[in-house]
């Protein structure tokens, strides 16, 4: 196959991460005999940097014309102070909007031999497998009207959603659910917010319409609870785009560490795919990030993006390798003493795999 994958390093540990996702999918482009050209676009605090718009015309252009969509990271606290259209984040929501990628799929499970890694006891995430469907291009991210007051003393956002919004996130949760445990929670706040309680009766009618997915829907603070004291019980969540941000880092603190977690945007014009974890600034240019969560990000990509499921299936056993031969970057050294690796060496060792097997 011949592909065009839009290349977006961003940011922070972005550049880094996005380095070892290329070096994966360039492996696969020779083992399979594919032909993928990766063009490099900025966005974020490097476009920001270089004077343009946090997403330039050029990006937007690149991505709209691609077959799939690589994202790094973006941010950087040296925008804090902007106004949130001038801050690197602005690129993203910009992104997601244009492109209409509204299901974020967020899947988080327990690597073997990575047990140890996670803060809870090894008892309880044994066989921790679930999948956040976060609704990605509604809810408090983007509803109108928000700012602040002329005198700068309040500020407001409004949560909005649509039946139509809640109806086809919907349908990705039941869809995935059924090809999975067939199991989906809805995560929601319908004792408190309106939005809520249509979520929760369109959820409900949805959910009709699949009588082989059982469903149950549960408060987001009672959610936030139960997945880090029983993270089994869960299959699918289905939430929110707030929710699903907050729920989505809070699993990988269960499976071990955020750097592991891809994620995938679909059901717009072209598929965006990029690691759940941030720019981590603190980490950047120390050769210390964990490129596994964008080289799965990338597996993502070969699955949903390019169809190429045997591809995303052979990154995705070359991770596994290298983690059971024990490579380790810092955030998963849970041993005192364990050696780690570095980001080049974690994405060598996978890469390795992908040629060799
Ligand atoms: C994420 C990030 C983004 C979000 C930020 C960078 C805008 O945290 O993808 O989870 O909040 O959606
Ligand atoms: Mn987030």
């Amino acid at each position: 196959m011949k592909a065009t994958i839009a290349i977006l390093p961003g940011d922070g540990i972005g550049p880094e991460v996005t380095k070892a996702a290329m070096g994966v999918v360039q492996a696969v482009a020779s083992r399979f005999g594919h032909t993928f050209d990766l063009p490099i676009y900025k966005i974020g605090g490097a476009a920001l940097d270089a004077g343009e718009s946090p997403l330039p015309k050029a990006t937007l252009d690149g991505c709209l014309g691609a077959n799939a969509i690589f994202l790094g990271a973006v941010g950087n606290p040296k925008f804090d102070a902007e106004p949130p259209n001038r801050r690197p984040e602005a690129a993203i929501l910009e992104l997601r909007q244009a492109l209409g990628t509204f299901a974020n799929l967020r899947p988080a499970r327990v690597w073997p031999g990575l047990e140890g890694c996670s803060a809870l006891k090894s008892e309880i995430i044994k066989g921790v497998d679930l999948l956040v469907v976060r609704e990605l291009t509604g809810g408090l991210y983007y509803g109108q009207p928000r700012g602040f007051a002329p005198d700068g003393r309040s500020a407001f956002n409004t949560m909005r959603y649509s039946v139509e919004e809640i109806e086809r996130i919907a349908v990705v949760a039941f869809e995935s659910a059924r090809v999975r445990q067939q199991r989906v929670t809805s995560v929601d706040k319908a004792n408190v917010l309106e939005t809520s309680r249509l979520w929760r009766k369109v959820v409900t009618e949805v959910g009709s319409r699949y009588s082989d997915v059982e469903l149950n829907s549960e408060y987001v603070d009672a959610c936030a609870f139960l997945i880090a004291s029983e993270p089994s019980r869960y299959d699918v969540l289905l939430t929110e785009n707030l929710f699903g941000d907050i729920l989505s880092d809070e699993s990988g603190a269960i499976v071990g560490s955020l750097g592991l977690l891809p994620s995938a945007s679909l059901g717009g014009t072209v598929g965006l795919f990029e690691p759940v974890h941030g720019s981590a600034p603190d980490l950047a240019g120390l050769n210390k990030a964990n490129p596994i969560g964008a080289i799965g990000s990338m597996a993502m990509l070969l699955r949903y993006g390019l169809k190429l499921e045997i591809e995303a299936v052979a990154v995705e056993q070359a991770i596994a390798m290298a983690l059971s031969t024990g490579s380790r970057t810092d955030d998963l050294a849970s041993i005192a003493g364990t050696s780690t690796v570095g980001c080049t060496e974690m994405a060598s060792a996978i890469t390795l795999n992908l040629s060799t097997n």
